[in-house]
């Protein structure tokens, strides 16, 4: 597994509106994360972390600084090629889950792909490999709206895998989930760093926090104000080296 940062931003800010209503949700922010480490973002409700995360799905664009994920420098790309990253190099995983609760579970999974690859054989065998993989291969036919909040969850973790992306990017995921099911979705996206994938997880759960510190090449990093907060730093953090 390599150890160079798949993720690296260099005083990077993000500044929402102009003038007296302007609002720095991330401010000169430096931060590295390997390839295949799983870190939680942790910090108060307002202190930037789901901004942080949009910043390194390409969702949203940084005011100033660089910002480098899978090779490539995200704030200064042009919209084709952002389109291209984050279809292809993201996944994104979310608290309420946004699947199309009219389409089967199956469909689900392979929405992301349906627009410029259609509905080919090949995207019906890596659905159903991915839904085993969350442990839904017996679900596949299903409609959404007939899961559970966990199985939910599981079906749109299949879908952010179904491009096979480098990096996955989590926005409270087991927010509506009671504990149980939420430690599973969280075994289940630390799993991936397994295959060199990189896990990041914004989550108000301190046991989250734990359970993934004590991960191999896990760790916490907190965010206050749009800031990295001095405590715990990020190194005290981190996986031992
Ligand atoms: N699109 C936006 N337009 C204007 N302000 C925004 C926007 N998105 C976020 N903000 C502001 O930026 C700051 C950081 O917001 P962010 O959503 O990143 O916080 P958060 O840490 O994810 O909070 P929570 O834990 O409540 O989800 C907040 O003050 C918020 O109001
Ligand atoms: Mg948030």
């Amino acid at each position: 597994m390599s150890d160079k940062p798949i993720i690296n931003l260099d005083r990077v800010t993000k500044v929402y509106g102009k003038g007296d209503v302007a609002i720095t949700a991330v401010k000169d922010l430096t931060l590295q994360i390997k390839a295949g480490e799983v870190v939680t973002v942790m910090g108060p409700s307002g202190s930037g972390k789901s901004t942080l995360l949009n910043l390194l799905g390409a969702m949203d664009s940084p005011t100033s600084g660089i910002i480098e994920v899978d090779g490539r420098d995200i704030g200064h790309l042009p919209e084709r090629k952002l389109a291209s990253f984050r279809r292809f190099s993201v996944g994104f995983v979310f608290q309420n889950f946004y699947l199309i609760p009219n389409l089967d579970v199956i469909d689900n999974v392979i929405a992301p792909v349906i627009p410029y690859r259609g509905r080919t054989i090949d995207n019906r065998v890596r659905a159903l490999q991915l839904l085993k993989s969350v442990g839904l291969e017996d679900r596949a036919y299903s409609r959404v709206r007939e899961l559970s909040g966990g199985q939910s969850q599981r079906v749109a973790i299949a879908r952010a895998l179904i491009n096979d992306p480098k990096v996955i990017l989590a926005d409270e995921p087991t927010g509506n989930l009671d504990s149980e099911n939420g430690k599973a979705i969280i075994d289940l996206l630390m799993s991936f760093t397994g295959q060199g994938k990189t896990v990041v997880i914004v989550t108000h759960d301190p046991r989250i926090g734990l359970a993934v510190r004590e991960y191999p090449r896990g760790c916490n990093i907190w965010m206050q104000d749009g800031v990295l907060s001095d405590r715990p730093t990020y190194d005290q953090y981190c996986w031992a080296e």
